[in-house]
């Protein structure tokens, strides 16, 4: 209700939430002008260079010209290497995200202005920052306390080389499902985003009233039992099939579902698989003895995990088989 803005309570919450907009805008405008700065240098240092190709094909064909005058034969193969050169990129190729917004930047434009590009910059670091780190978090915290996982993921990782890409990653089914296992025991985002409901709606056996506030329970879900037996067990092994390549039940929804779900999945999987992947490559993960964990987590907009206190014991570059001790820790 909209006079409910006026309570002390919410005056504080807006005027804090708007005091952060206004310096995350400040931090943006900062990262946007450095970008802007690289980018100026990149697209010289291409023009130079696109300007040196230039030369040398002029040189070539000039010195082609005169050897053809000594043999008129050649013709043809001179007007096709002209036909490859007018081919070739002459423009800059953007190579992320904000070098192709300050590339198409118009302050006119209702969609490539200023105000646009801080929003965009908000929705990257706001949506994917804290839920993708909670989830990292929550990733190291379970794995610290499931030596079996852990064992496990090492065997698999300790063959690859120090610093595994992507492409090498991306197969461990184990590796996902430890990785998923994370998202569904404690979801980071348990409540989703409240979304509205426009019309009158009728879902199954509810009814729901035009301009109701709809919520969906991500961990309601995550948790149930009929569909995730003993939800609070963290058992990356539901997401294995029995000949071990990686399934996901349909009532799996971390990143929520419909039109409104995040568009960052596809991002997010790839940053947790990079970075949980090359962490435990390293390290052998632990917490130190006597640690009181505590695995229900402080619970904002994202589901976090207090502050604990792990171990990282660096591994040794070889395969597991060769590895001393510590790298096998008992359960
Ligand atoms: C583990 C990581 C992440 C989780 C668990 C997660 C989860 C979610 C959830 C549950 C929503 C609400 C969807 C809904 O309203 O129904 C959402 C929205 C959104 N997410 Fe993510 N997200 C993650 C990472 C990211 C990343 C890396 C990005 C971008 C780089 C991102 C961008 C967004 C945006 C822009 C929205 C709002 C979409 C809209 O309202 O249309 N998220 N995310």
């Amino acid at each position: 209700m909209p006079w409910l803005r006026h309570l002390p309570a919410n005056v504080r919450n807006i005027r804090f939430l708007l005091e952060g907009k206004a310096k995350t805008h400040a931090i943006y405008d900062r990262i946007v002008e450095a970008c802007g700065q690289r980018l100026k240098e990149k697209q010289k240092v291409f023009k130079e260079l696109q300007e040196q190709k230039r030369l040398q094909r002029q040189l070539e064909k000039e010195q082609r010209r005169q050897s053809k005058e000594a043999d008129p034969g050649q013709e043809q193969i001179e007007a096709d290497e002209d036909d490859e050169e007018s081919d070739e990129e002459d423009t800059y190729e953007p190579e992320c995200i904000l070098e192709h917004f300050l590339t198409v930047r118009d302050t006119d434009s209702q969609l490539y202005c200023d105000d646009q590009l801080r929003h965009l910059l908000a929705d990257l670091f706001g949506a994917g920052v804290d839920t993708s780190l909670a989830t990292l978090r929550w990733f190291l915290l379970y794995l610290a306390r499931e030596q079996r996982c852990q064992r496990r993921l090492h065997e698999l990782l300790l063959p690859l080389g120090p610093s595994p890409t992507l492409e090498e990653l991306e197969p461990l089914a184990y590796l996902r499902a430890c990785i998923s296992e994370t998202m569904r025991i404690r979801s980071v985002v348990p409540l989703g985003i409240p979304h509205g409901c426009k019309e009158n709606f009728v879902v199954g056996d509810y009814f729901i009233k035009g301009g109701s506030m709809i919520v969906c329970s991500e961990w309601a879900i995550h948790m149930d039992p009929v569909a995730f037996p003993e939800p609070e067990e963290f058992r990356p092994e539901r997401f294995l099939t029995p000949d071990g390549a990686y399934q996901a039940p349909p009532q799996f929804i971390p990143f929520s579902s419909g039109y409104r779900m995040c568009p960052g999945e596809e991002m997010a999987r790839m940053i947790l698989t990079l970075f949980t992947g090359r962490i435990l490559r390293r390290f052998h993960v632990e917490l130190p003895p006597g640690t009181e964990v505590d695995m229900a987590g402080e619970s904002g907009i994202t589901l976090t995990p207090t502050p604990h206190r792990l171990r990282f014991t660096k591994l040794p570059a070889v395969e597991m088989r060769h590895a001393p001790d510590r790298a096998v820790v008992q359960d």
